[in-house]
């Protein structure tokens, strides 16, 4: 492109920090030399012309608060590593239509520039659809109140409106000054994400989205699509003009693997584009691992045959807030708040035994940077932090506005992202005792109330629809309608939250439906109702007791404080515990840390970044839905420790 004009003026100074920056390797490369192409003759990348093998590994800036994204690509700069893959989400970076957010977290080109000063190239994954077990796999979920028979990742024309918007008017500008040939990190951009596993199998959308990518960035950066290691994967996946590459673990013959890339690349380098150290986990499973041996085996057989290779994921980090998506298997299964993946350098960022092996093999092929490895943060025992009852979320529900409807509207109808919606409608006909009350389907966990007492719980996860209610005309009947996480995999992305469906007593369909979105996603909304709850409740004499929406603490808001020492040392991280407590979502200092749900495992902890305590006082607070040790009020504990637990027992 004009590379040739950047030489001089504004660019000088930058330039010259750069070279600063990257001594040897960039001394002999000005913006014009710098290229980064496919040798198809040779079946290699070149680099300034130079064949090229990457070593690569997966970091997520949305999954690492910004503090600790330089410790995190040092250390996989460290391991000899010398490639950064990530993806971007689309749904984060416009939460809502036409709202943007590129900062704190999601502050994408401090990341990739923080990549290069790290001494990394970069592979981006530009979406729009990115799974990588996130809300419907990174699509933002308004798309759905767009559209509701939106054909998601397709060339449904409603669909792709905001894809070219998103992509032309935003993300590709911010991205093209960051390409190779424009002195940045990028090398090479993906297309679309394992497309060949969707049923759709439409080649208008792929050739679409890979003529707007070009059309954004220019004729020169390398393309490419990631699929399966089958040639059914690769036939729908596979987009004319972008280089195909695939993906696989450990264990196999990774020689077979590749000859499926060959059947679509008969020559180019081979390419592993997520290449798992270790798995993802589900709540109520066992945790998933992987042998360090096996894993750094395959590494080794991948590397001899030239192959680059990006390991899936070596930081997982943590999917904090309500960011976490659920997989469709035989049943609904929700993803947890960690994203540790038995990867090289765990949730908390430390270096695994892994970590060492595959050091070991990585040091055969590409030379390992000198100095020494950073070391574990320090971890720390801050201990029990007492809470209180604030008040539940049926009382903050007459302090939120609402919305009336004969029938019920999804979460995407009402404009709710994430978190809970308080559906109640008043009982207009006499019931036998017990009838028969039947939510098909909750999506994705109901809990339901009489008259404001706890009458059960529905749930997508165990297919339990139906509840055993007594109740007499006119009381009111309560369900609040949790979302677990939008499926981020398959063919069922387009998951509807909250009642999907009509609910019906004996056979007769409830009408008359009040609607109240807890605003859970938005801290300052939150505080803002819980600041009214507690005065609601401080006002209105109501007793210790009933601040506690069940008998066992569930669907109640509970604050407290602990102290972080004022000296150099701290703050430092910690993990937090909650035993007696039953699901739920926690905020330290106003940042959702996530979902817990200790009762089910494998996850018992949650990670807390040092990155979000402050010396002195720091606040807590926690939303149980289920059951609480708050009854007793000398109980009403959880604890801050230094050992992480995310392989805790799980149901049978
Ligand atoms: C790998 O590349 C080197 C250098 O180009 C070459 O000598 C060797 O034969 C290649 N190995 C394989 C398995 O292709
Ligand atoms: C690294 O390789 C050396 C030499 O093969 C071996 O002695 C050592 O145990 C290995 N270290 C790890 C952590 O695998
Ligand atoms: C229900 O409430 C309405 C309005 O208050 C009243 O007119 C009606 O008689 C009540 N029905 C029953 C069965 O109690
Ligand atoms: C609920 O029932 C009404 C009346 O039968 C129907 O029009 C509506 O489509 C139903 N809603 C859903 C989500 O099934």
């Amino acid at each position: 492109m004009a590379g040739g004009t950047k030489a001089d003026g504004v660019l000088l100074f930058p330039l010259l920090l750069f070279l600063s920056l990257h001594c040897s390797s960039a001394l002999k490369s000005s913006d014009a030399d710098r290229t980064f192409v496919i040798d198809y003759e040779n079946d290699q990348f070149l680099k300034d012309g130079e064949p090229f093998q990457y070593i690569s590994g997966s970091i997520h800036y949305f999954r690492v608060i910004p503090s600790n994204w330089r410790d995190r690509l040092k250390k996989m700069r460290m391991a000899g590593f010398n490639a950064l893959q990530t993806y971007v989400e689309w749904s984060s970076h416009e939460p809502e239509p036409g709202v943007y957010d590129f900062t704190g977290m999601l502050d994408l080109e401090s990341f990739l520039k923080m990549a290069q000063e790290e001494d990394l190239v970069v592979i981006l994954r530009l979406g729009p659809f990115i799974d990588a077990e996130r809300d419907m796999g990174g699509l933002p979920y308004w798309l759905l109140n767009k559209n509701p028979d939106m054909r998601l990742r397709s060339s449904d024309s409603s669909y792709l409106t905001y894809v070219d918007d998103w992509y032309g008017n935003v993300l590709l500008p911010k991205i093209k000054p960051l390409l190779y040939e424009n002195g940045g990190p990028v090398i090479m951009l993906q297309v679309e994400n394992e497309y060949g596993s969707y049923p759709d199998c439409d080649f208008a959308y792929t050739s679409h989205l890979r003529d707007l990518v070009r059309q954004g960035v220019g004729d020169n950066v390398v393309l490419f699509t990631t699929d399966g290691d089958g040639a059914s994967y690769l036939k729908c996946g596979k987009i004319p003009g972008v280089y195909s590459t695939v993906d696989f673990g450990s264990g196999g013959d990774a020689k077979k693997s590749f000859a499926a890339m060959r059947l679509f690349e008969p020559h180019g380098p081979l390419v592993n584009s997520e290449y798992y150290p270790g798995w993802l986990d589900h709540w109520g499973e066992p945790h998933s691992t992987l042998d360090s041996e096996v894993i750094a085996k395959t590494l080794d057989d991948m590397l001899a045959l030239n192959a680059s290779v990006n390991m899936y994921v070596f930081h997982g980090g943590t999917s904090f807030g309500l960011t976490a998506g659920s997989n469709m298997g035989s049943t609904f299964q929700a993803c947890p708040t960690s994203y540790d993946y038995d990867a090289p350098l765990s949730e908390a960022g430390d270096p695994t035994e892994k970590y060492w092996v595959i050091r070991n093999i990585t040091q055969k092929y590409l030379p390992l940077p000198s100095g020494d490895v950073p070391p574990a943060s320090p971890k720390y025992t801050y201990g029990n932090v007492q809470l209180s009852p604030v008040g539940n979320v049926l009382q903050m529900s007459t302090l939120l506005q609402s919305l009336t409807q004969q029938y019920p509207l999804t979460f995407e109808q009402l404009s709710v992202a994430s978190g809970l919606v308080l559906y109640e409608t008043v009982l207009p006909f006499r019931i036998s005792d017990p009838a028969r009350l039947s939510i098909n389907e909750v999506h994705d966990r109901g809990y339901v109330f009489v008259e404001s007492r706890f009458a059960g719980i529905v749930s997508r996860e165990q297919e339990l629809y139906d509840l055993a209610l007594s109740a007499l005309p006119n009381q009111t009947i309560s369900i609040v309608v949790e979302s677990q996480g939008r499926i981020c995999y398959g063919s069922q992305i387009n998951d509807f939250k909250g009642l999907t469906t009509n609910v019906t007593i004996n056979g007769n369909t409830l009408e008359n439906w009040k609607m109240v979105p807890i605003p859970l996603s938005n801290v300052p909304r939150l505080s803002s109702a819980l600041k009214r709850l507690k005065f609601k409740v401080t006002t209105s004499g109501i007793s210790p007791q009933e601040l506690l929406a069940t008998p066992q603490g569930g669907m109640t808001f509970y604050e407290g404080s602990f102290n972080v020492p004022d000296d150099d040392s701290h703050p430092q991280d910690t993990f937090l515990r909650l035993d007696g407590w039953g699901k739920g979502i926690v905020w330290v200092n106003d940042f959702c840390l996530g979902r817990y749900w200790p009762e089910v495992g494998p996850q018992v902890t949650l990670y807390i970044p040092n990155g979000v305590l402050m010396k002195g006082p720091n606040t807590l607070v926690v939303l149980e839905y289920e059951v609480s040790p708050c009854v007793l009020p000398d109980s009403c504990l959880l604890t801050l420790q230094d050992k992480h637990v995310i392989n805790g027992p799980t149901p049978a």
